[in-house]
């Protein structure tokens, strides 16, 4: 799965038509729970460390987190990679979902609030049964060629939805998914039985949200106290990818445990290391991180020069891997396949 692998913010790899840079800077909270002045200064500072990729949603704060970017792209549009996504309700337009006539809207509505004339990644926040896919692909594929989109992407698509749509995707020759965002992180790692391989084999890059499971690996939390009044999984309802009763559990704090070592040996921080494994997993472009404050980023952005050993990315990984499950089981263990197929799909 891993190489040893020496990277840095500074580097780039390709998404799509895009060039975006290693470490991502997601801006969920910027406008409501990080303060205006705070995100401005957070921008700054990923972009003077060599920072590209910037990833937003129209459901973000209402739209307070599009908005809030507005005045800093201004003076910074072409040294950014800006995403942002469609799917999910905002006051300032009709329901919700991926109808066609909502995500050419929705589009729209993303262009006014960023105050830009095109978005660089424009993914789809979740699927929407309500509408048949091929719909939403091709209206996102007029995006594309109306000039207000340069690639698209998906969120939160198991991997048969997405090889669903790839494949319409491709039959039609309309514009691909180039990009996945999955929750992906050392203690969330269901994805790694079917969506990544498939995104290997299709040629789609990760760009996993929550890459610090919310703030869990940082150490913040243990097994015997309360969550710090305040932190994410202090204010998580039961319902949320990091509620106490799924992130806090006994294979999550051993993981943090070899983080601690690791980072302990090499003068490093466990999101460090934890950024590090990440990056060093085949087919992972660019985790998204989701700082709240200056200084959370500020010990963030050095994550990825760190070079972990195929010795340190195994340790790490052996306390949280997902189950293993027929057929891959199988396959793997009595017939020697561990991969399964190279899609041709008959794009350059
Ligand atoms: N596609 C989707 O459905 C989806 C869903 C969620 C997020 N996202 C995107 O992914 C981004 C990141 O998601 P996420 O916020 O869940 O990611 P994350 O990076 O795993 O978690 C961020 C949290 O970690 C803690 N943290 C970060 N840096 C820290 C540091 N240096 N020291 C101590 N604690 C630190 C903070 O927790 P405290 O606030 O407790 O201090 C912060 O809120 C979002 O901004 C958004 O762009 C996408």
């Amino acid at each position: 799965m891993t190489t040893e692998h020496q990277a840095s913010l500074l580097d780039t790899r390709n998404l799509g038509p895009l060039r975006v840079t290693r470490l991502g800077l997601g801006t969920m909270f910027m406008g409501g729970r990080t303060p205006r002045d705070e995100s401005y200064r957070m921008l700054d500072r990923y972009l003077e460390a060599g920072g590209n990729f910037l990833d937003t949603a129209d459901v973000y704060g209402d739209g307070e987190s599009e908005r809030t970017l507005a005045p800093w792209l201004a003076a910074h549009r072409d040294e950014v990679v800006v995403a942002t996504k469609v799917g999910r309700p905002v006051s300032d337009l009709p329901g919700r979902g991926l109808a066609p006539d909502r995500v050419r809207a929705a589009c729209d509505a993303s262009l006014r609030r960023l105050g830009v004339d095109v978005i660089d990644l424009y993914q789809v926040h979740l699927p929407d049964p309500d509408t048949p896919l091929a719909d939403t692909l091709e209206a996102l594929d007029g995006l594309v060629r109306a000039g207000k989109v340069r690639a698209l992407g998906a969120s939160n698509f198991p991997a048969w939805l997405l090889a669903w749509a790839v494949g319409l995707q491709d039959r039609n020759g309309w514009a691909p998914f180039v990009a996945l965002q999955p929750q992906y992180s050392l203690v969330e790692r269901s994805i790694e039985v079917e969506v990544l391989p498939f995104c290997r084999a299709a040629g789609i890059g990760l760009i996993p949200w929550g890459p610090l499971g919310a703030g869990f690996l940082t150490g913040r939390y243990s097994r015997d106290a309360e969550p710090p009044a305040g932190s994410r999984m202090a204010g998580a309802a039961d319902i949320l990818e990091e509620a106490r009763h799924r992130r806090a559990v006994e294979r999550n704090f051993r993981a943090v445990n070899e983080a601690a070592a690791i980072a302990r040996h090499r003068g490093a921080t466990i999101a460090q290391i934890a950024l590090a494994w990440l990056l060093g997993v085949e087919g992972v472009v660019a985790p998204i991180v989701g700082p709240r404050t200056l200084a959370q980023l500020d010990g963030l952005l050095t994550a990825a020069d760190v070079a972990l050993t195929a010795a340190e990315h195994a340790r790490l990984a052996a306390h949280t891997s997902p189950p293993e499950l027929y057929p891959y089981r199988m396959l793997a263990q009595q017939m020697g396949l561990g991969t399964l197929a190279r899609l041709d799909r008959g794009r350059s």
